[in-house]
């Protein structure tokens, strides 16, 4: 056996890998990464199954009251239109998610303090009134007492990134935020019931395939419900413009590969980014551990002015063509549509 063939036989036998070896896998080429992908896509069927869940991103408000460094909506960036959906236009959205086969909806923003708990929670709980949807924040860093009154107002699940675990890369590129807070929300998030989801971006400036090692290990001890990952994407009006792409490309589908391999049980969704490095790249990720596609939802007029990083697919569409091109991108793939919300299978 080389050595490719006797970490992923340990990977499959839940043996303790070490930063140092995953780095070599990541490092893999050619057939070594191809057998990578091959072991995490027949995991992923085992485990999960060939169903891929849709999750209906609405993306209700650009507003951020934060400046990272990396994003395209951060505070500082005039060049953007500010929007925020009404009430009554999320939970049509919400409706419309359901109609086009979306057992969950994602509600995303920017860190806007306009939607307090109390406004969220109200829009909370008429979605799930009027769909039964299964209903997942994600709205940022929030207390503990307001993330208590979202999930009493019936929220499931929250998904809150923690982007990178180099405490020097993180404090540089958020201004406005400590790691720790996050991994507090994290905490927090656990204890009060929710199913968790988070992960990193892929390649931030600096980033070394070791780097990305301990991101995956430390998303796998923390043992979550989701992990979404995606590549890292300069965009130019921020800090980090004309930051180049990782020499080698595959290193971003092995990074899924891995995390599949690691968390056999978790949800992993094929991310919007993939598809800008590489225009079939979510379908790629879904035959490489991925097991959830994240159709946007977004009413066609806020699109283009939720551009978290340059050349996001689908701005011009709007739900209907996107709820209409995954079905073929997956009847491509051989793929059902998954059926029902596809919670955690953790739950006790
Ligand atoms: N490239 C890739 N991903 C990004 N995100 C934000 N900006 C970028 C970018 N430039 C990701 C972050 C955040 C998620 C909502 O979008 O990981 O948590
Ligand atoms: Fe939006 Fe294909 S998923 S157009």
């Amino acid at each position: 056996m080389n050595v490719t063939q006797e970490l992923l036989s340990r990977l499959l036998a839940n043996q303790p890998v070490t930063a140092a070896e995953l780095a070599l896998l990541l490092k893999a080429q050619g057939k070594a990464c191809e057998l990578i992908y091959a072991t995490a896509d027949g995991l992923r069927s085992r485990r999960m199954g060939d169903e891929v869940f849709l999750r209906g991103i609405i993306e209700f408000s650009n507003i951020c009251k934060n400046n990272c460094w990396y994003c395209g909506i951060r505070c500082d960036n005039t060049s953007v239109t500010r929007y925020r959906m009404t009430d009554e236009e999320i939970i049509e959205t919400a409706r419309n998610a359901q109609r086009w086969g979306c057992g969950t909806v994602v509600l995303q923003s920017g860190e806007d303090p306009f939607y307090t708990a109390g406004r969220l929670g109200d829009i909370l709980r008429r979605i799930k009134e009027e769909t039964g949807l299964a209903v997942t924040l994600s709205v940022g860093v929030r207390s503990r007492d307001e993330l208590s009154r979202l999930k009493e107002a019936g929220c499931d699940r929250y998904l809150l990134r923690f982007e990178t675990t180099s405490n020097a890369l993180f404090s540089a590129i958020h201004p406005d935020e400590p790691f720790e807070n996050r991994v507090r929300c994290l905490t927090d998030l656990r204890e009060l019931g929710y199913q968790v989801g988070s992960g990193f971006m892929i390649g931030l400036p600096g980033s070394t395939p070791e780097m990305i090692a301990h991101d995956i290990l430390f998303a796998t001890r923390l043992s979550l419900d989701m992990i979404g990952c995606g590549p890292f994407l300069s965009h130019p009006d921020t800090p980090l413009a004309e930051k180049p792409l990782l020499a080698d490309r595959e290193i971003y589908y092995k990074t899924i590969a891995l995390l599949r391999l690691l968390n056999p049980d978790a949800h992993i969704p094929a991310t919007t980014a993939f598809d800008a490095l590489d225009p079939d790249g979510r379908n790629l990720v879904l035959q490489r551990g991925a097991n959830v596609f994240m159709p946007n939802v977004t009413p066609g007029k806020f699109r283009r002015n939720y551009q978290l990083y340059p050349n996001k697919p689908c701005v011009d569409e709007d739900g209907a063509a996107c709820a209409i091109c995954v079905r073929g991108r997956l009847a491509n793939l051989g793929r059902p549509v998954g059926s029902g919300p596809g919670h955690t299978k953790r739950l006790p």
